[in-house]
Parts: structure tokens; sequence; C-alpha cells
């Protein structure tokens, strides 16, 4: 779906009418953690989508300058800052997505999971006003660790009496994204043709990218499967040893993150086709959270793609099983951090 606006005018084309600038609908996001490394590159991305009027851009500092130079883009959205705890709610009123890449990045030799003790805080700061002031927004959470982010931030919602477990999604669409690449890579085919499902969560061996279910139909050998599947899982950390220190990854995840809010964008327009991978809540396995394939519509998630779980090869169903300790583990700690606040 090219439905990106970035284009040149064409010799002897009339000025386009006014209509050509204006918005083809007119959807509010926002952007939470906006002068970051993601951040701003996803900005830029919105700021390019004819689905968006308005473009709020949110951050503790830096977000004024972002903002000028994103507002000079002759796209249709209008692009304003926020900045600090006082312009938070502001920036959250009216807003239909709020996508959150707020918080710490991980430097060599970390886990996901050492990022707990500040972005927890982060996350569930910023869900708070979220739950005050846009209850009714899709929520978009890529702050690691998501396996336990999106945990935290469904408990705050829940604390604040507007939970709505379909409009709550943590962002894995980096990995769907890497899968298909690596595919397509390996098996020299044409990426726009490639779509791999992946499952489970969004840490190491949590990351399950179901092989046997990829589009089209390729034939894997089991050394093949064993060394896509690691890449897969390790690719955050091959982007975070070779940025050596400089964070982790930030293009692709603004590359991934801006797909995600447009397929939200066009659920919310009335597409009736919109499918994606997320993290969420899911009574796909005994976890109460869980990433899979999702048809998404106006009110959020609209259906797991159980057929997905169908048929698995005998990799995948040791792999599903291996990964399950270890996410319920991180659901649990999420959980707990905000129950220990109460
Ligand atoms: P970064 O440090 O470059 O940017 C983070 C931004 O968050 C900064 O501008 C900072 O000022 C801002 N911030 C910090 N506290 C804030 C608060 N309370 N309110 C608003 N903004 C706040 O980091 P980055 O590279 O953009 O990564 C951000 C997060 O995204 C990290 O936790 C990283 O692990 C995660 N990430 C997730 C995925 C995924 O697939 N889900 C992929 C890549 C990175
Ligand atoms: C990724 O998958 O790139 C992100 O989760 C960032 C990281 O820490 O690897």
């Amino acid at each position: 779906h090219h439905t990106f606006v970035a284009r040149s005018q064409k010799l002897n084309q009339p000025v386009p009418s006014k209509k050509a600038v204006q918005p083809q609908a007119s959807y509010k996001v926002a952007v939470l953690g906006a002068a970051g490394g993601i951040g701003q590159p996803l900005s830029l991305l919105i700021k390019m989508s004819p689905l968006v009027s308005a473009l709020h851009l949110y951050d503790i500092a830096n977000v004024k300058g972002v903002a000028a130079d994103l507002s000079h883009c002759n796209t249709p959205s209008k692009v304003i800052d926020f900045t600090g705890a006082s312009e938070l709610a502001n920036a959250l009123k009216g807003v239909n997505v709020v996508v959150i890449p707020a918080g710490v990045p991980r430097k060599p030799g970390m886990t996901r999971d050492d990022l707990f003790n500040i972005n927890a805080n982060i996350v569930k700061t910023l869900v708070e006003a979220v739950a005050d002031n846009c209850p009714d927004a899709f929520i978009h959470v890529i702050s690691n660790p998501v396996n336990s982010t999106v945990p935290i931030a469904a408990e705050v919602l829940k604390q604040k009496g507007v939970y709505d477990p379909k409009k709550l999604f943590g962002v894995t669409t980096l990995d769907v994204v890497r899968a298909n690449t690596f595919v397509a890579q390996n098996k020299d085919l044409k990426l726009i043709d490639v779509d791999v499902p992946v499952v489970g969560g969004h840490a190491g061996i949590t990351i399950l990218p179901l092989l046997s279910k990829a589009k089209p139909t390729v034939s894997f050998t089991d050394e093949e499967i064993e060394s896509l599947t690691v890449r897969i899982q390790n690719a955050g950390t091959e982007v975070v040893e070779a940025k050596a220190g400089a964070g982790s990854a930030t293009l692709s995840m603004a590359y991934a993150a801006a797909r995600f809010v447009e397929s939200s964008l066009r659920a919310l327009d009335g597409d009736g086709d919109v499918y994606e991978c997320a993290f969420i809540q899911s009574d796909i396995t005994e976890l109460p959270f869980f990433a899979s394939r999702i048809k998404i519509g106006k009110k959020g998630v609209e259906e797991v793609i159980s057929a997905d779980f169908q048929g698995l090869t005998e990799y995948e169903q040791k792999a599903l099983q291996a990964l399950k300790p270890e996410l319920k583990e991180s659901i649990e700690k999420g959980i707990k951090f905000v129950e220990k606040q109460k």
C-alpha cells in the first residue's frame, strides 16, 4: 500500500488543486518520545501520510526544532510540538493513535530486560496520561522491553478503568519486516511478495518466525530454518553491536512503526482488509499476552488469526513451548511493577 504523498510535480501539470494538499482523512497522531532516534524518522514518515491531519510531537526536550523542521514539508498534516510533562495532556487530547517510542535503548552486552527499570516508569507515566486524555485511542507501544511494557500499559489502563484490550498493541512489526527481508534474500524472492508471520514476543527466543506459514510457500532445509530463525531473533542485537554504543535500531524501526500506524489509520478509516502482527492481550495460548497475526478494524483488534497456529512444524512447536516460560516471566514482571505501586 503506497499511500505516502511525497512526490514532485510534473512539468506542464496544472498547479495542484487545493484538494491535493488536504489530507484524505483527518486522523490525529501523537508521538511520545518524538525527538529520539526512532521518534524523529518516525515522525517524518507519519508526516508523509495522507491520512493524517495533525501530528502531535511530544518529548521531554528538543522537540521544538524537530516540529519546526518537519512542519516545512508540503504534506497535509499540521505539526505541533509539546515539551515536558505540563504539555503532555494537550499533546494527547483528541488524538486517534498514540505511538510510544520514549525510553532508553540498549548498548552492546545488554538485554532488552536490562532497560526495564528506566522504561517501566516512563511507559507507566505516559500511559496514565493517555488514560486521562484520550482513552479511546489506539496505543502503539514501542519502548522496550515490549514483553513487559505492554502488560504495564494494560495494568495502568485497568487501574484507570479505561482498558480496552482491542486497542493496546505492542509493536512487533520490525520482526516481520526483518523476517520478510531475510527470507527474500535467502530465497531470492521479490521482497514485495514475501510475508512471514512472527509470533510470541519481542526479545530473543520469544521472537518466533513461523517460516512454515511464509508467503509465498517456500521450502527450507533444516539448516536454513535454524539460521534464519536465529538471525531474525538476534537482528536487534546485530544492530546494537554495529552501532557500538550509539543505540539500537532506529531507522528500520521507524519504517516498521510507520507501517503499523498507516495500517491502523486505514483500519480506522474503514478498510476491511488490514492484517498485521502485534503483541496483544490474547487467548491464543495460556499466556495473557501473545504476538500473532491479527485483523485490525475500526475498533481495534477484530480477529486473531488462529489458523497460523495450526499445522506448525515440529521445530516451531518446540520453539513455541520453549519461549513460554521467558515470556510468562516478562509479562508477570510488568504486571507486578504496577500492582506494587498501588
Ligand atoms: P532514544 O534515546 O534515541 O530516544 C528516546 C527518546 O525518548 C528521547 O528523545 C528522550 O528524550 C525521550 N524520552 C525519555 N523519557 C521520556 C518521557 N518520560 N516522556 C517522553 N519522552 C521521553 O532511543 P530510541 O533509539 O528512539 O529507542 C526508544 C525505545 O524504543 C527504546 O526503549 C528501544 O529499546 C525501543 N525499541 C523498540 C523496538 C521494537 O521493535 N519495539 C525497536 C527499536 C527500539
Ligand atoms: C530491536 O529489535 O531492534 C529493538 O527491540 C531494539 C533492541 O534493543 O534490539
